[in-house]
């Protein structure tokens, strides 16, 4: 099962992509959550990053397209993977479609989650995220028990440096000029899928689950 998860910041990509891979047993490979990675640890290709990512831009294709190139070749992919914040660009689309023909594999569905610029605004300003394990909170639609502290390891929640609302906004635009056209391009493939991503988490991964034909398995 290869699934691609598209749309704008904020659309929650993630938290749906998190809890899909559980449920199906396929890694969710996170771009973001990848080039952050390489912030963290100072390698050179995260000190390139850091600053497209603070700005809102996005980093290189070149980039993008390696790191995934390495991931998707990964033991544990061997079944499938979601694929969430990539490609992002029409150069990154078509590197991903040669990608998956070389290695003989078949993209399933690409799954566009169509939400507005506002509501965006408003989720990622309230996104709170762990420091220790990265599950991700949101101060009024999805919080922890424990204001600051996360459910599962307990450790300290922050806001991310790219959720301020200029820098929102920025990434919002950048998605319209880059990515959007995307849809377009797997809608021609016959590959796209349509979710309403303005409606609550529950209601979207049931959703998500009836289109994958999930929603019977255990
Ligand atoms: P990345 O981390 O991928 O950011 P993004 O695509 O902007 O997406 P987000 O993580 O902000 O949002 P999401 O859709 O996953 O929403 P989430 O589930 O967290 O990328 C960061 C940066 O890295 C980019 O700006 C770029 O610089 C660079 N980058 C990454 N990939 C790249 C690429 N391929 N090429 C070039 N550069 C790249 O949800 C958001 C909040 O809403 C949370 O608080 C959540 O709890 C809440 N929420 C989720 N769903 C719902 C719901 N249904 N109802 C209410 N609240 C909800």
């Amino acid at each position: 099962m290869i699934l691609i998860f598209l749309g704008p910041p904020g659309s929650g990509k993630g938290t749906q992509a998190k809890r899909l891979s559980e449920r199906i047993r396929v890694p969710h490979i996170s771009l973001g959550d990848i080039l952050r990675e390489e912030v963290r640890l100072e390698t050179e290709l995260g000190r390139r990053a850091k600053e497209h990512m603070n700005a809102g831009r996005l980093v290189p294709d070149e980039m993008t397209i390696e790191l995934t190139r390495k991931r998707i070749r990964q033991e544990d992919c061997r079944s499938g993977f979601i694929i969430d914040g990539f490609p992002r660009s029409a150069a990154q689309a078509d590197a991903f479609d040669r990608m998956l023909e070389e290695d003989k594999l078949k993209l399933n569905r690409v799954i566009y989650f169509n939400i507005s610029e506002e509501a965006v605004v408003d989720r990622l300003s309230g996104r709170r995220s762990c420091r220790n394990c990265g599950a991700v909170y949101h101060v009024k639609f999805n919080s922890p028990k424990v204001p600051g502290k996360c459910d599962l390891c307990g450790g300290e929640l922050f806001q991310r440096p790219d959720d301020k609302e200029e820098v929102i906004r920025k990434r919002f635009e950048v998605y319209e000029k880059q990515t959007r056209p995307l849809i377009e391009h797997y809608a021609k493939k016959g590959k796209l899928v349509e979710m309403d991503a303005a409606k609550p988490i529950e209601e979207v991964f049931h959703k998500l689950l009836n289109v994958l034909a999930f929603a019977t398995a255990p």
